[in-house]
């Protein structure tokens, strides 16, 4: 998740963009640029690493350019680095472009530009955009981010700014933000309100499709074929610290609601509305896919309940055994490795100390290793052969939430690609669970939007009721056992109640005991093979009087009777359901963690990445 700044105005630029920069920094970045219209042309500063960087490499020197554009980059196609970092140029130098999102048909694009006589100087997906501009730039730079707009495919805002107009800036969106502000003789354009809100209240908010002309005098607003639009001027209330995170209370709940985006973004340019897969940036071909005879899997926290998740998936599908362990257990046994086990260490940080020893030793052991990461440049992705990564934007909150998903939703490509590759699963049908993939983020869209505006209708219901329980029991069977390990985590990391999680077919042999009246039992019991075993699960918790909370999907007609709360998720193939299951077992554990009046960013006892040993 990118971030973009623009400023035209009676101001000195530079100041206003860089402090901009700064306040979207939550946002996570790399590398970060600024571009400014200065009488001699555009002047532009990249610099890798953090915005300290930036400001050094921009100097002291005041620039008088008063029209300019700001980017931190959160890299998701070519690596952190100055080249790749953002403004972009046309081949004159004299159209640059910001830009936030993905461009999925950029290699078609690219291929198309270098053909017609264009050099490309990054390895980006946002480049093309300013070549595209630069092939009618005779247009003018609206008409010509118009036309450009109809070329691309995917989800993206971008501002354009060009030597032969310097007092304007162009910008666009289409399913990533971007707001413009008002000021009194001078405007702001930005990804988020918090880059300008010390500056203005008055905002317009773009609507997908919008294309706005800002200048120092206001802003003028037209639809891609360059239709005149009027757009209302809103006043926001936020503080700075609420704008931060997006008008959440807390960055988890802003993390929980990122979910939809976060699986959008990982699953671009990587799964086709029609359900295929195309995984080639990870670097692992067909052949080495093929001669693989086991996958280990090793991570630690929530990242191990992802790849525990996956672990059913691959085997059903992809036809390999899959072992799997918590990796600081891993790394003090004698695992039996070999060319052909490629092991998976899946860390969101990719800083995790125990995850890296364990990828260290797969590599020492001559097994291939892939690694599953958020964070480009981290660790995990120098000491793999391959890597594989998730895009769900920086995550600020302790409890991992949208990148879980995110990383479930990489595993399930790798599953399918594997399937693929070894020609374990017919067409139609790996086509077809591509297909339920694909459509996942609507699915979590519509049930976070389903909770109502502040989660009554939904979970924060059901947490009210339980919230001042002093143990839990969580149960779920196949892919639930994973999301029912993941749903206890959460509980216990941010609400501090002792918790249990159990397959649930393991509960009889043992902690059925701990069950009283009331005792409050979650059950994972989405569509699935196992949900008549489930079932029966349910009746021996129900026997001992304890009262069932169950996750299950849509149009279950039989769930109801069994529980004393269901909490519905839309219906899927069950290899997708975790995804959804997830949801309403994050939303429980925050609305008891707030009703306990916890702080659920930085809970006690807990780090974001744990570096030690
Ligand atoms: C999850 O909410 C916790 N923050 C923790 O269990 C975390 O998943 C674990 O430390 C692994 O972190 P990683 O994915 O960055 O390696």
């Amino acid at each position: 998740m990118c971030g973009i700044v623009g400023y035209a105005g009676r101001r000195p630029g530079k100041p206003i963009i860089l402090q901009g920069l700064r306040r979207l920094e939550y946002r996570g970045y790399d590398s970060a640029g600024l571009v400014l219209m200065e009488d001699g042309g555009p002047a532009t500063v990249r610099a890798l690493g953090n915005l300290d960087r930036l400001v050094a490499a921009a100097g002291d020197d005041p620039s008088p350019a008063r029209v300019g554009l700001g980017h931190t980059r959160w890299a998701t196609h070519g690596r952190p680095s100055e080249d790749n970092a953002h403004p972009h140029h046309d081949c004159t130098g004299r159209v640059s472009i910001v830009l936030n999102g993905i461009i999925e048909n950029y290699k078609d694009l690219r291929t198309e530009l270098v053909d017609a006589g264009h050099s490309f100087t990054s390895e980006t997906d946002a480049e093309v955009v300013a070549h595209l501009i630069e092939e009618r730039a005779a247009d003018g730079l609206p008409a010509a981010v118009r036309a450009t707009v109809h070329r691309l495919e995917g989800h993206f805002a971008f501002c354009a700014v060009s030597a032969d107009e310097p007092d304007i800036i162009v910008g666009t969106r289409h399913e990533a933000p971007l707001v413009v502000g008002v000021g009194e003789g001078e405007m702001f354009i930005a990804s988020a309100i918090p880059a300008f809100l010390s500056e203005t209240r008055r905002i317009v908010v773009l609507d997908d499709g919008d294309v706005v002309t800002v200048d120092a005098a206001g802003a003028s607003f037209s639809d891609i074929d360059g239709n005149a639009l009027e757009r209302e001027v809103s006043e926001v209330t936020w503080d700075a610290d609420a704008a931060e995170k997006g008008g959440y209370e807390t960055f988890m709940l802003k993390e929980i609601y990122e979910q939809p985006q976060a699986l959008a973004d990982t699953l671009a340019g990587r799964l086709t509305r029609a359900g295929e897969v195309d995984l080639s940036e990870m670097g692992l071909g067909d052949d080495e896919l093929r001669r693989l005879r086991r996958v280990f899997i090793v991570a630690c926290g929530t990242s191990y309940h992802a790849g525990l998740i996956a672990s059913y998936a691959i085997e059903e599908l992809a036809r390999v055994p899959v072992q799997i362990d918590v990796a600081s257990e891993f790394r003090y046994r004698a695992p039996v490795l070999d060319a052909e086990t490629l092991v998976i260490g899946i860390s969101q940080s990719g800083e995790t100390a125990d995850t890296l020893a364990a990828i260290r030793l797969a590599r020492e052991a001559g097994s291939p290793v892939l690694a599953l990461t958020n964070i480009m440049g981290s660790q995990a992705t120098r000491e793999a052969d391959a890597v594989l990564y998730t895009r769900a934007g920086l995550e600020i909150g302790v409890a991992a939430t949208k990148t879980h998903v995110a990383q479930v939703a990489a595993l399930l490509l790798f599953t399918l690609a594997l399937a693929h590759a070894r020609g374990t699963l017919a067409d139609d049908e790996r086509l077809r669970i591509g297909r339920e993939l694909h459509d996942v983020p609507r699915l979590v869209q519509r049930l976070l939007d389903a909770q109502g505006d502040d989660g009554h209708d939904g979970v924060r219901r059901v947490a009210e009721r339980y919230h001042d329980e002093r143990f839990f029991l969580y149960l779920g069977r196949n892919m639930g056992f994973g999301v029912c390990l993941e749903g206890a985590l959460k509980l216990k990391e941010i609400s501090y109640i002792p918790t249990e999680a159990y397959a649930a077919g393991e509960m009889k042999h043992g902690p059925i005991a701990l069950l009283d009246e009331g005792s409050p039992v979650v059950v994972v019991a989405t569509d699935s093979p196992v949900f008549p075993k489930l079932v029966s699960n349910i009746e021996e918790v129900r026997a001992r009087g304890a009262d069932v909370i169950a996750v299950a999907s849509e149009g279950n007609t039989e769930i109801a009777e069994l529980s004393e709360d269901v909490l519905w998720v839309p219906a899927s193939d069950p290899r997708v359901a975790s995804m959804l299951a997830v949801v309403p077992l994050q939303l429980l554990a925050y609305h008891i963690a707030r009703i306990k009046g916890f702080n659920v960013d930085q809970p006690r006892n807990l780090a974001k990445t744990v570096t030690v040993e």
